[in-house]
């Protein structure tokens, strides 16, 4: 079965896109975090994908199973969320999509990428060592009890 992976805006994208994009945003949930911290809703994804200065990228098999975004700020960017579906997680499909992501970034003239993970997020934390983050600052009890490690990489 095909897999497909663009950017997108609001230009590209449909109501029942943006409305599985709100279904895999949702999983962050499982990790315990603060509604206010990560979970977005519908206006808020549309705000995002209408932005000039924003790179949104899914992954689509028969439906949206990955998706993540950055906010680019003159030539640095800020990963503000990336997510797989669970079931399709743990196949390289994470470090496809952001490979291709950062691929896209470089493309605009972007030197470095930024996020912000929970110092609890261990999966995700290897992800972006295993892509070359590293780490660059520790903002404590960033999230409630948890601490957010600040990574960066240069493109
Ligand atoms: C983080 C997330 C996007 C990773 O996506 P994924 O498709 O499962 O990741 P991949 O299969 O591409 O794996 C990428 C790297 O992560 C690490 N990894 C993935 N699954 C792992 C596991 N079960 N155990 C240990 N490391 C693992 C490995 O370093 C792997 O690289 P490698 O295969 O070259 O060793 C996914 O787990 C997710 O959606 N999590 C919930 C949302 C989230 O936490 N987002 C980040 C918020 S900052």
């Amino acid at each position: 079965m095909s897999l497909f992976i663009y950017n997108v805006s609001l230009y590209t994208i449909c109501i029942p896109d943006i409305e599985q994009i709100l279904l895999l945003d949702k999983y962050f949930m499982d990790l315990g975090y603060e509604d206010r911290f990560v979970l977005w809703d519908k206006e808020d994804f549309i705000y995002y994908l209408s932005r000039r200065d924003v790179i949104f990228t899914v992954l689509k098999k028969e439906k949206i199973v990955g998706f993540c975004l950055s906010v680019i700020n003159f030539d640095e960017s800020e990963l503000y969320k990336i997510v797989v579906d669970k079931s399709f997680r743990g196949k390289g499909l994470g470090k496809f999509m952001m490979l291709y992501h950062l691929g896209s970034l470089k493309f605009k003239g972007i030197k470095i990428s930024f996020l912000e993970v929970s110092s609890k997020n261990e999966l995700a934390i290897s992800l972006y060592a295993s892509m070359g983050y590293e780490l660059v600052n520790i903002r404590k009890n960033y999230y409630g009890t948890d601490d957010a490690l600040v990574m960066r990489k240069f493109l």
